[in-house]
């Protein structure tokens, strides 16, 4: 009789699972409770955060790209600047100092930022540092009219500090329009933080000497990372490793003469 009991529960639990697969609701029959194979529900799932809808980019009437990119020749490019609010940077500037010397110039020169003497008289390395950076280019037989040289931060950073990283990445739109429409054949990049703002590299002190390519607008252009020349005012023991460097711009900038 025993025997009777137990396979006749066998038989109704394997068919109350066979409903329950089906997915058929089987309604409580008094069965034992070892009968019922009850199912163990799914463990309720976390409900997912509703969707977040993606933030539009917010451009504001002071994003650098798209005013660097309406600026169709050097001119337009400094007038954009000169009414440019770069915040704590311009506000603490008297003026955007952008470059001088030969805008056609197979060289460019991109140095730091202006300091006192530049923000004053408007033009980039007019100062002691400046006036080293000409002697330096007059050895390899460079004039005045043979360079471009600008920085990559356009105003002087309150009391001559480093721009900082926002500061220099909000100028990198007018650096690499710069660029594009004075079209060098060859960069030099004066110290540590022009090399790492074209390159992304850091520490001047190993890497100078050694040709990186920056590309800008699609445009691969060779660019050498050397001394800066005030670092090269406080340590003069330093000038025969800039020689080099600088021979080493010689020769470059002979593949593209003639
Ligand atoms: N140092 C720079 O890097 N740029 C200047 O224009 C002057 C000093």
């Amino acid at each position: 009789m025993r025997l009777y009991i137990v396979s006749m529960e066998k038989a109704l639990r394997s068919l109350i699972d066979w409903y329950d697969r089906a997915g058929v609701e089987v309604p409580d029959l008094p069965l034992e409770r070892s009968v019922r194979r009850v199912r163990p529900k799914p463990a309720a799932q976390p409900t997912p955060p509703p969707a977040r809808k993606p933030k539009a980019p917010v451009f504001t009437a002071n994003d650098p790209a798209p005013i660097a990119a309406a600026c169709n020749t050097i001119a337009e490019l400094k007038a954009a600047l000169d009414s440019y609010d770069a915040g704590a940077l311009s506000d603490g500037a008297r003026q955007a100092v952008l470059a001088r010397g030969n805008p056609d110039a197979p060289l460019m020169i991109l140095g730091e930022a202006p300091g006192a003497q530049e923000d004053r008289d408007g033009l980039p390395f007019v100062g002691r540092s400046g006036q080293l950076l000409d002697r330096m280019l007059a050895a390899i037989g460079l004039g005045a009219d043979e360079s471009y040289i600008a920085n990559v931060c356009f105003w002087r950073p309150p009391n001559n500090r480093k721009p900082d990283p926002a500061e220099l990445e909000l100028c990198r739109p007018f650096v690499a329009r710069h660029i594009q429409l004075a079209k060098p054949k060859v960069l030099l990049l004066t110290g540590g933080v022009s090399m790492e703002v074209m390159t992304g590299v850091k520490g001047i002190m190993r890497n100078r000497g050694q040709w990186a390519s920056v590309n800008v607008g699609g445009q691969d252009i060779p660019a050498l990372p050397i001394y800066h020349p005030a670092f090269l005012l406080r340590q003069p023991e330093l000038k025969a490793e800039a020689w080099q460097d600088l021979l080493s711009l010689r020769e470059k900038l002979a593949e593209f003469a003639g």
